[in-house]
């Protein structure tokens, strides 16, 4: 749930997108639905954002908590509330099923409560067949949309507060983008921040291009000004949010003043006073610049955490992936961050599992794991998704060999990682105090500038600050430590 914090761009006087003034009037007319149900009801309203995915989703659902919000529904972590919406993720095939399962039993809890109004939007909603999946199965869900129309969340609530009908609204793609809509964050001290959406790569195993549309770049001024606002309402540390920050800007004309290039953008961010951390995610490798290493040696707020996805370590499964890069491409990059920038940790994304991908395929990948270094990695089994290229081809690997290959990698995996935290051990660093940890309450939880985490004792009041932890105990991906 929300930290008590301030909606930003809920006041008039601040918002400059006509699109998003035309959205506040239709939260104040929502507002007026759900005080009439109050009345009716003798009890406040209560609504639940359930995010499943990325950044970007995570992102999307601080809006529309903020709506929810303003149009006077009280947040709630239970999904038996008075309007539940389900922000999506069809990255992975496992990741529809999640949303499939918890749809269901907020199924039971509608027949319960006949008020109840329950929404699913997101990446899952951007593809034919799941619609047709809720329409023919899931006959109570009362509203769908996709991400292209996110920004209509406040005028579909309206409508759908209006109506006993299913509404469904999905565009298949925009090339608009609605600055200043309101915002509830997760966090009062962090926040991500869009600098771009969708996505151009079209790598042949992914579903994100289909789903997200084509890149769109937002204009710098509004980035900046974005940050602004959220340092002056407590934010520390942004994170830049794009599929391909590295081609941020490519789609603004030649002669567009706006047009400058992602290490640019981020050298500005940087000169935000206030702004203590700056992170980025996602660099492509294929597009990863020397500019950007200069940028980020040369400036201190950005923090020394780069996630770089290798995918594949083998060169024709990578071709095949459509990843544009060669295994030693990929390495040459590594050993030239490490080179220039030797604190930075390197953290990646594989898949096990790709069509027609052997053993000694993976072998190469396991080499690159060593050769790199990595920090952390995050290993994903090849999920096929109707719609991209890599569904129709040959030799899909039987499950039995993708769980062998899968184990052996995540061991070097493992041992990698640990063998890189272990480097810190007895360091003292400085640490952005996140909360209190979850499994013992006299500690709390920080995040390095690697983005290592550490749990150490302390007070509450801490929460929101950066503070020196000096790293005793190193558990594979976590610190315990001590305040210095
Ligand atoms: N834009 C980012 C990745 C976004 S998706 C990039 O290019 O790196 C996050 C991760 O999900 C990817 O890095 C990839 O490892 C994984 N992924 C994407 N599609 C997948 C699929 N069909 N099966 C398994 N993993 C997948
Ligand atoms: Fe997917 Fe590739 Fe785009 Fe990343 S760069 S979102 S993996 S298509
Ligand atoms: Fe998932 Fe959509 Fe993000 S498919 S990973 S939520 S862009």
């Amino acid at each position: 749930m929300s930290k008590e914090i301030n909606i930003l761009n809920s006041n008039k006087e601040d918002i400059k997108d006509a699109e998003s003034l035309k959205q506040l009037e239709f939260i104040n007319k929502a507002k007026e639905y759900v005080s009439s149900m109050e009345k009716e009801l003798g009890r406040k309203l209560t609504a639940c954002v359930v995010t499943f995915g990325c950044q970007m989703n995570a992102r999307d659902s601080e809006k529309l908590v903020a709506i929810l919000k303003l149009a006077g529904y009280e947040e709630s972590d239970s999904e038996n509330a008075d309007f539940v919406i389900y922000n999506t993720c069809t990255v992975r095939d496992n990741a529809d099923q999640r949303v499939l399962g918890r749809l269901g039993q907020c199924g039971s809890y509608k027949k319960k409560n006949p008020h109840m109004k329950i929404a699913i939007c997101g990446c899952m909603m951007q593809e034919q067949s799941s619609v047709e999946k809720i329409q023919k199965s899931y006959r109570f869900v009362d509203l769908i949309f996709g991400t292209h129309n996110i920004y209509k969340f406040a005028e579909l609530l309206c409508t759908c507060l209006e109506s006993d009908r299913m509404i469904i609204d999905i565009w298949k793609d925009t090339d608009k983008i609605v600055e200043d809509l309101p915002v509830l964050r997760k966090y009062p001290f962090k926040s991500g921040v869009n600098i771009m959406f969708g996505c151009n790569n079209f790598c042949t195993y992914c579903i994100v291009p289909y789903v997200r549309g084509r890149e769109r770049s937002r204009s710098p001024k509004e980035i900046i000004r974005e940050c602004e606002k959220l340092v002056a309402d407590g934010v520390k540390e942004v994170m830049l949010l794009g599929q391909n920050v590295n081609s941020y800007g490519n789609d603004f004309k030649e002669d567009d003043p706006n047009r400058i290039t992602f290490p640019q953008l981020i050298e500005e961010v940087c000169k935000v006073d206030g702004l203590e951390r700056v992170r980025f995610m996602t660099p492509h490798p294929k597009d990863f610049s020397d500019e950007l290493l200069d940028v980020i040696a040369r400036n201190s707020k950005i923090a020394r955490h780069i996630h770089l996805p290798l995918q594949s370590g083998n060169t024709e499964i990578l071709r095949r992936m459509n990843r544009k890069y060669t295994k030693d491409d990929y390495l040459n990059l590594v050993y030239k961050i490490r080179e220039k920038l030797p604190e930075v940790a390197i953290t990646t994304d594989i898949i096990v599992g790709f069509p027609g991908e052997t053993a000694a395929d993976v072998d190469d990948t396991i080499d690159v794991v060593k050769k790199a270094q990595f920090d952390n990695a995050f290993t994903f089994i090849y999920s096929k998704r109707t719609g991209t290229p890599a569904a129709g081809f040959d030799n899909q690997v039987p499950e039995n060999e993708v769980k062998e290959n899968f184990d052996r990698l995540l061991k070097v995996v493992q041992e990698t990682a640990r063998s890189q935290s272990e480097k810190l051990s007895g360091k003292t660093e400085s640490v952005l105090v996140e909360g209190v940890n979850e499994h013992d309450t006299t500690l709390l939880t920080g995040r390095l500038s690697n983005n290592t985490l550490v749990h150490f004792a302390g007070d509450e009041s801490l929460i929101g600050n950066i503070i020196d932890v000096t790293l005793d105990e190193c558990h594979g991906f976590y610190f315990m430590g001590h305040r210095a």
